[in-house]
């Protein structure tokens, strides 16, 4: 029993770290925003993070999102200015901060909850182990702001 225990400790360290270490930008993230949110995320239609700010309401009126159609539009979206954006609306509710309410783009990532749950652990493991954080850069509510620690963890590998 104990043998089985380390055996199968020993087997997830191996696992999880590799999937963390082999989820890139243009490997896994790029396709994913082309397949399930490009059609309302990706240029013409969609402006930048800047461009929808300046008229939320006229985007949202033509159900436009801004983009996340390059790896620039996504650490916006992630990093800052508008940080923990991505995070908050992709969530499955079960991270601090959720409520246990899911983000309310996080419907898009799949027809399936298989397919939705296979998916955010990509998008959570290129974002980096210990990076999904809800939090903003100023705290908010009960919300506390982001920590430097929490922002070190980011890996957003290329
Ligand atoms: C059917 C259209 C549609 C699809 C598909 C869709 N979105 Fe959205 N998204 C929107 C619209 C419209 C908004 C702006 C309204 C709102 O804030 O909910 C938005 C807002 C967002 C925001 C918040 C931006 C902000 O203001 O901070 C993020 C992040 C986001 N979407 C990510 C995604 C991702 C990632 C996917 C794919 C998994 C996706 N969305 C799929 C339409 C869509």
């Amino acid at each position: 029993m104990q043998f089985n225990l380390i055996a199968g400790a020993a087997c997830l360290a191996i696992a999880l770290p590799a999937l963390a270490a082999d989820v890139t930008y243009r490997a896994d993230v790029a396709p994913m925003m082309k397949k399930y949110c490009a059609e309302c995320h990706a240029a013409p239609d969609a402006p930048s993070m800047a461009e929808f700010k300046l008229d939320e309401a006229k985007y949202k009126k033509a159900e436009v999102g801004p983009r996340t159609d390059t790896y620039e539009d996504l650490v916006i979206l992630i990093a800052y200015p508008s940080t923990g954006a991505f995070m908050r609306r992709l969530d499955d509710g079960t991270s601090p901060y959720s409520g246990g309410k899911r983000g309310n783009m996080y419907y898009a990532l799949g027809d399936t909850d298989a397919e939705r749950a296979a998916n955010l652990a990509v998008l959570k493991a290129w974002v980096g182990e210990g990076g999904w954080n809800l939090n903003r850069m100023a705290a908010r509510g009960d919300v506390p702001a982001l920590t430097k620690e929490q922002l070190d963890k980011l890996k957003l590998k290329y």
